[in-house]
């Protein structure tokens, strides 16, 4: 058990080796919100920015490899998106389908490892099979990871990762033990969270994952975010001093 003059959880144990003044963060988060926003601004109908939205998923893919983040986690689809109308769900379920139509062969090619955050088993048949298949298309690839949240909540996470651990010995259930059986397993924590569109919440995000994040909350919307606001991101989380609970 975690005391006060105890070990530290994992995330504040193990901050990235890269982490620091002028660093790139390894892992970057976000919360591609503002879609509905731009597409209402347009008098165009909300899956129109949707539309727009994966195209910045493309813009922003391409821009995390080149800056040499090692992961890169979006928020596609939330345990409480399910409230949203079936018209709209429909909408969001084709346009992921047709992503991985589009876009597998491209993550494929560049050594893309695909993982999916949240219980997508919720999904059709069809798309659960379909994103299956990228996950084990893209399981051996060594270059960077690209982690979708699919029917993602992390309270749900932890709701899981508590009922995997139920049967074991109490002593011997710490931080470790805990990320053994999160979604996120094997990686590295949060570095850097980044929300679009002017709203500051975490929305049942990477609680436990984003737990020592450098926080970013920005104005621009999802689409018309992109490779420019990535890069002033990164930027900006390397003027950050990050103590880990430390001086
Ligand atoms: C938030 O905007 C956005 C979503 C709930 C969906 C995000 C999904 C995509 C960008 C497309 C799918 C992604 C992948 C990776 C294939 P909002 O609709 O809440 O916007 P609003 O707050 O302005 O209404």
């Amino acid at each position: 058990m975690t005391s006060a003059t105890g070990p530290l959880p994992t995330a504040a144990r193990s901050p990235s080796p890269q982490s620091g003044e002028g660093e790139t963060p390894r892992h970057v988060a976000i919360i591609m919100d503002g879609n509905g926003r731009w597409a209402k601004a347009r008098h165009l109908p909300r899956v129109a920015g949707h539309r727009k939205g994966i195209e910045t998923v493309r813009v922003v893919t391409r821009a995390a490899r080149s800056l040499g983040i090692e992961v890169l986690t979006l928020y596609a689809f939330s345990s409480e998106n399910w409230r949203r109308p079936a018209e709209e769900i429909s909408d969001l379920m084709g346009l992921l389908r047709h992503f991985i139509k589009s876009d597998l062969d491209e993550l494929a090619r560049e050594g893309v490892k695909l993982r999916v955050i949240g219980d997508h088993t919720a999904f059709a048949p069809d798309l659960v099979k379909m994103i299956d298949g990228a996950l084990a298309r893209t399981a051996a690839n060594t270059g960077s990871t690209l982690v979708i949240g699919l029917n993602y909540g992390s309270q749900d996470e932890i709701v899981r990762a508590a009922r995997a651990l139920a049967g074991r010995d109490p002593a011997m259930i710490d931080a470790a033990a805990i990320e053994t059986v999160l979604d996120t397993s094997g990686l590295p924590p949060v570095d850097l969270l980044i929300r679009t569109s002017g709203e500051h919440r975490l929305s049942n995000f990477m609680l436990w994952q984003a737990a020592y994040a450098e926080l970013l909350f920005v104005d621009t919307l999802w689409p018309d975010f992109g490779a420019d606001e990535l890069r002033a991101a990164v930027t900006a989380y390397g003027l950050r001093e990050r103590r880990f609970g430390g001086l």
